[in-house]
């Protein structure tokens, strides 16, 4: 079984990421062979600051092999250093019906936030498809703002297939629905675009900062509070055992005691959750070539498949 996922280097990761996409892919690189990759292509719809682009590719590999990504195990590489996907992405265009695009949410969301509306942010998902198709992808774990563009990904490889024989094995998704929307500090979902993150690596300092800084209801220190709909519960539900998780739901219900030591109480259980990656982060940083030495062998091993499924397509095609 072949996973594949991306992730775009688009700023620095946060704890929705965490939860809602690189937990699970870590998850399932013991299931099958997995390859991840870092969507520098992608990310240049909205980032065009070229050192800035380098800064957040490399970051986006560090935080992965933090978290628990093996190099051993799972190919980590980035788009960019399989060109190829670009030339596939051109030919699934020319069957790609445009009101396919038309109706995608995320060209729509991202015009409204005020990016460009770039013919690149626009075909976005035909890249994604080559993303997915280029490597004969069995599974592909996202989060579920993504399902749309894998339903535009098996749609795209329909095409193909009753176009030019079967030239495409069709992807599944794997939708992480168990974490569901991590909230930011300001209880919408947490995104770098809203600056209401808790990065997975910040600076104690600021995190703790930001932590304090969640946004409450004005309920006294005495009184009975609702567990559910509070975002410190929430998170600390991420980070938390099932224990403590437990003891914090009857302080919240029991009354007496304030907001502010219920933030203490998630400060501490994150800077412990990631007590040990970060520690694995500082390993990693003491090795200078060790990120370039993973991602190059990761672009390897993605070329040699990228490479054997471009000889099918082109001959499929006539190319
Ligand atoms: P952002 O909204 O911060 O720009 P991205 O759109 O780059 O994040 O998302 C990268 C991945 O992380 C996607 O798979 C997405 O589903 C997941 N993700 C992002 N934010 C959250 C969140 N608040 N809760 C759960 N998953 C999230
Ligand atoms: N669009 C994805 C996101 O913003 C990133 C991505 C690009 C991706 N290509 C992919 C994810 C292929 C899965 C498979 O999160």
């Amino acid at each position: 079984m072949r996973i594949l996922s991306g992730i775009q280097p688009s700023g620095v990761l946060h704890i929705g990421n965490y939860f809602g996409m690189m937990q699970p892919a870590i998850a399932l690189q013991a299931e099958g062979e997995a390859f991840y990759f870092i969507a520098d292509y992608h990310a240049l719809t909205s980032l065009q600051d070229p050192k800035a682009l380098r800064e957040h590719s490399r970051g986006v590999a560090l935080d992965c092999l933090a978290c628990g990504l093996d190099p051993e195990r799972a190919a980590l590489f980035r788009q960019s250093d399989v060109p190829q996907v670009t030339e596939l992405a051109w030919i699934l265009s020319t069957v790609t019906p445009m009101g396919l695009l038309e109706r995608c949410h995320s060209y729509k969301d991202k015009t409204a936030r005020g990016l460009p509306a770039s013919a690149g942010l626009f075909t976005y998902p035909v890249l994604m498809a080559a993303d997915i198709l280029i490597y004969d992808s069995d599974v592909v774990p996202v989060g579920k703002d993504q399902k749309q563009h894998l339903e535009v990904t098996r749609d795209i490889a329909v095409k193909i297939n009753e176009t030019f024989g079967e030239v495409f094995k069709l992807p599944e998704p794997r939708i992480q629905t168990s974490t569901g929307v991590v909230p930011g500090l300001d209880g919408q979902k947490m995104s770098k675009s809203y600056g209401n993150t808790l990065d997975i690596f910040g600076e104690e300092k600021e995190t703790r900062k930001r932590v304090m800084s969640i946004v409450t209801d004005s309920t006294p220190v005495e009184a009975a509070k609702d567990p559910e709909s509070s975002v410190i519960f929430q998170l600390f539900s991420l980070l938390a055992g099932d224990a403590q998780r437990q003891e914090m739901r009857d302080a919240f219900l029991r009354g007496g005691t304030g907001y502010g030591e219920f933030k203490k109480r998630l400060f501490a259980a994150l800077w412990d959750y990631f007590a040990a990656m970060r520690a694995r982060r500082a390993e990693i940083l003491a090795q200078p070539d060790y990120i370039d030495d993973v991602l190059a062998q990761g672009a390897q091993r993605a070329n040699q498949v990228a490479d054997a499924v471009m000889c099918r397509v082109r001959e499929a095609v006539g190319l």
